[in-house]
């Protein structure tokens, strides 16, 4: 993907306009409170940009999957005492995203002021990118900013509808994404190391596809590793495994030997009885897992054979968890690659670029996600780029967009 195919802020005249900006704030509440603030601490940078600029921010997001109604414990207001310690300012509220309360509040938004319009999901005409309901949104402001990368693989009226109605460009979070994924995937400096873990290859085959065609080594780890071992004919005990799926990991296997990737499975793994806290670990050869044992992690060798592999290369692609991350001791294997891939991150001989469901969660335990080069927020949408699939969002800023 062409990361210049697209506007930026910087190509923008803010001055004076209501800037729709679209963000991703569907963020995990417990208690009544927002339990991680990463994705709002994102946006940042792009909301103080645009008031910088002479711009009004009014916010649209999803929160939940509301399935096109209005459901009280999905309102967006939830997020707004942290969106203000955020962004050190007063961020306005308006109960509806379309239409007449929607429109006093954005008349109604001072110089330096900040709104946020009730979840666009509370509208079935969100999910179904109805024009009609993309023209009311357009009907609020002069330019449209993207800054949600991590909803841009939905085709839905705030995150594709609206790129098309208004003067368009990505914000600054979307572009930080965009030009990570550009660094790590689609040119990157080779050779390329990527590591995917998890529980299934069910969820991931399109992935595993994608990368054996562009990866030089392909790491695999997790339960998912498990699946493979069992197609080369190994046993798993009562390991997580899709029987199923033996002839597709093959296939998997195969297609990486067309490619010239090689694969790299554990050579060795962390067994127990079962997975709980504390549960005794033994480590043992891949070949050698008994019947009445489970795989949780990858073993020390293969640990030492990951640090090998990251010392020869310049780019390293992570997803997924490469054991029981969240049960010590089976974190062992993911933490300790983990560090070794910040470390030589840290120090500049690798670009380190990581995303994707557990894996923030699972770099934060190992204490790195800051010496990453870049860890993505996404889940769905970095899975999806991950894939070679078009996102939607993305697609339509490169090519939609009136003139500013
Ligand atoms: C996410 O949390 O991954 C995004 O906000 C997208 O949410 P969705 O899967 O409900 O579209």
């Amino acid at each position: 993907m062409d990361v210049t195919g697209f506007k930026t802020l910087d190509d923008m005249d803010l001055e004076g306009k209501v800037v729709l900006t679209r963000v991703d704030i569907n963020v995990p509440v417990a208690d009544g409170r927002v339990s991680d603030t990463t994705r709002i601490d994102r946006i940042v940078p792009t909301i103080r940009e645009i008031v910088a600029k002479g711009g009004k921010p009014v916010l649209l997001a999803h929160f939940g999957r509301p399935k096109g109604k209005p459901v009280p414990e999905m309102s967006l207001r939830v997020t707004l005492p942290a969106l203000e310690a955020a962004l050190g300012t007063t961020v306005r509220f308006a109960a509806d995203c379309i239409g007449a309360e929607a429109e006093a509040a954005v008349g109604a938004l001072g110089e330096g002021e900040v709104l946020l319009l009730e979840n666009t999901r509370f509208h079935a005409g969100e999910e179904r990118n109805d024009p009609a309901f993309a023209a009311a949104l357009a009907k609020l402001g002069d330019v449209y900013c993207n800054d949600a990368f991590s909803a841009a693989h939905r085709a839905h009226a705030s995150t594709e509808g609206l790129a098309r109605l208004l003067p368009a460009c990505a914000g600054r979070q979307m572009q930080a994404e965009l030009e990570a994924l550009d660094r790590a995937l689609a040119r990157p400096e080779h050779p390329v190391v990527a590591i995917v873990g998890g529980a299934k290859i069910s969820t991931k085959l399109a992935l595993l596809e994608n990368l054996v065609r562009k990866v030089d080594t392909l790491v695999i780890g997790g339960a998912m590793a498990n699946t493979f071992l069992a197609a080369q004919g190994h046993g798993v005990g009562t390991s997580l495994v899709e029987r199923d799926l033996l002839d597709t990991a093959r296939t998997v296997l195969m297609k990486a030997d067309e490619a010239g990737c090689a694969i790299l499975l554990p050579e060795d793994i962390g067994i127990a009885e079962k997975l709980e806290p504390g549960a005794v670990r033994k480590d043992v050869l891949a070949t050698e897992c008994p019947d009445d044992r489970m795989i949780l992690d990858i073993g020390p060798r293969t640990v030492a054979r990951i640090a090998a592999a990251l010392h020869e290369v310049k780019t390293l692609l992570w997803n997924g968890p490469l054991g029981a991350f969240e049960v010590p001791p089976f974190d062992t294997g993911t933490v300790t690659a983990a560090r070794r891939a910040a470390a030589l991150a840290k120090a500049g001989a690798l670009v380190a670029v990581a995303g994707g469901g557990d894996t923030v969660a699972a770099l934060e335990r190992a204490g790195v996600v800051d010496d990453f080069t870049y860890v993505s927020t996404a889940g769905g949408a970095f899975l999806e780029w991950l894939e070679g699939r078009t996102l939607p969002g993305v697609a339509a800023l490169e090519t939609g967009g009136s003139p500013n």
